[in-house]
């Protein structure tokens, strides 16, 4: 039997974070055993909302690449492949924006999100605004019926599924299967500053590459109950940043049960949940930096990885393409 295949990928720009780790990076890992995995640099995409700083685009493929690697991302179980090296998905792209239309492109509530998180008013790049016909290329092209993101995604995989209708209604076949998002159960993971997401812009963001030093900061700095200020005061667990890590992070359900019992109950300190999430995120972030390091001292084989992989990826997305196209019953020349 064959495996089932997975696409998906992160925008190059910036180094991955915990944000990454917990909401898709962990699915990852789990599914490069089961099913067929590509992994997609999303250098175009990131361009949609970064023209003017290309170099900062170009210079994240080989951080988000490395990032890959270190949490464990195993190049002989999951193909790496770059977006901007694959024509195909731009093909693709081009065409499924005929089955989509601007006022559907503008209700999409991630990209209604992003632009106003964005601030581009009525000046919104009009491949931005574009970009989840490209997602769906992305999908769609690899004939991925699952999508490990995190749950800020959901719509833009509702809007793959759309389109693949739309299109297979076109073709008089199933040209292109549909996709499934898989999310994490334990929701987004917010910033160390309780803002709702955690961002490399937002500064809010515990990379996976952070020296311990940083990781302690950022523990430190964390809010948790404002009222509870004596250890025997009760406390709140809801919107308490610390147990939405140790939600995230812990291992231990039971012992976070009890945790959180004793805080509710008054008695517990914000020390010593802190230093107990610290020292998980400390164990969890160390071998990765370690990692990440050994591998930064090696581009070629790095680079080598990328490349084998888009051309795997590149023959892949190629026949899909042609398939759509004829699907279609375009003119054959
Ligand atoms: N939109 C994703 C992000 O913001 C990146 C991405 C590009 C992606 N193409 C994809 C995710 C296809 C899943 C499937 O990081």
């Amino acid at each position: 039997m064959t495996k089932p295949t997975i696409l998906t990928g992160d925008r190059t720009t910036g180094p991955l974070h915990l944000g990454h780790y917990a909401g898709s990076l962990r699915n990852r890992l789990l599914f490069q055993n089961s099913h067929e995995q590509f992994l997609l640099l999303a250098d175009t995409q990131a361009l949609t909302d970064n023209a003017d700083t290309p170099n900062k685009v170009r210079d994240n493929v080989l951080e988000v690449a490395l990032d890959y690697l270190a949490v464990g991302i195993d190049p002989e179980k999951t193909t790496i492949c770059l977006q901007s090296h694959l024509p195909a998905l731009a093909e693709l792209s081009m065409l499924y924006l005929n089955f989509v239309t601007v006022a559907r492109l503008e209700r999409n509530p991630t990209i209604k999100d992003e632009i106003r998180a964005r601030g581009f008013g009525r000046n919104i790049p009009a491949g931005f605004l574009c970009y989840p016909a490209a997602q769906a290329a992305d999908i769609t092209a690899f004939k991925a019926t699952v999508v490990p993101v995190g749950e800020d995604q959901a719509p833009l995989i509702e809007q793959t599924n759309e389109i693949v209708r739309r299109i297979n209604s076109a073709a008089g076949e199933p040209v292109l299967p549909e996709a499934k998002a898989v999310i994490p159960r334990s929701g987004r993971l917010p910033g160390v500053d309780g803002k709702a997401k955690m961002s490399k812009s937002g500064g809010n963001a515990i990379p996976l590459s952070a020296q311990p030093k940083a990781i302690s900061a950022a523990v430190k700095s964390m809010f948790t109950d404002p009222n509870h200020l004596r250890i025997e005061d009760p406390g709140q667990v809801e919107g308490n940043i610390v147990f939405t890590y140790l939600d995230a992070f812990d291992e231990d359900r039971i012992e976070v049960a009890d945790l959180k019992a004793r805080y509710r109950q008054g008695g517990l300190g914000d020390s010593t949940i802190k230093r107990r999430l610290e020292d998980i995120l400390q164990s969890l972030i160390e071998p990765i930096r370690t990692r990440r390091a050994e591998l930064a001292q090696d581009p070629a084989y790095l680079l080598d990885v990328i490349r084998k992989g888009t051309e795997k990826a590149r023959n892949r997305t190629e026949a899909t393409r042609r398939e759509v196209i004829e699907g279609l019953g375009l003119f054959k020349l």
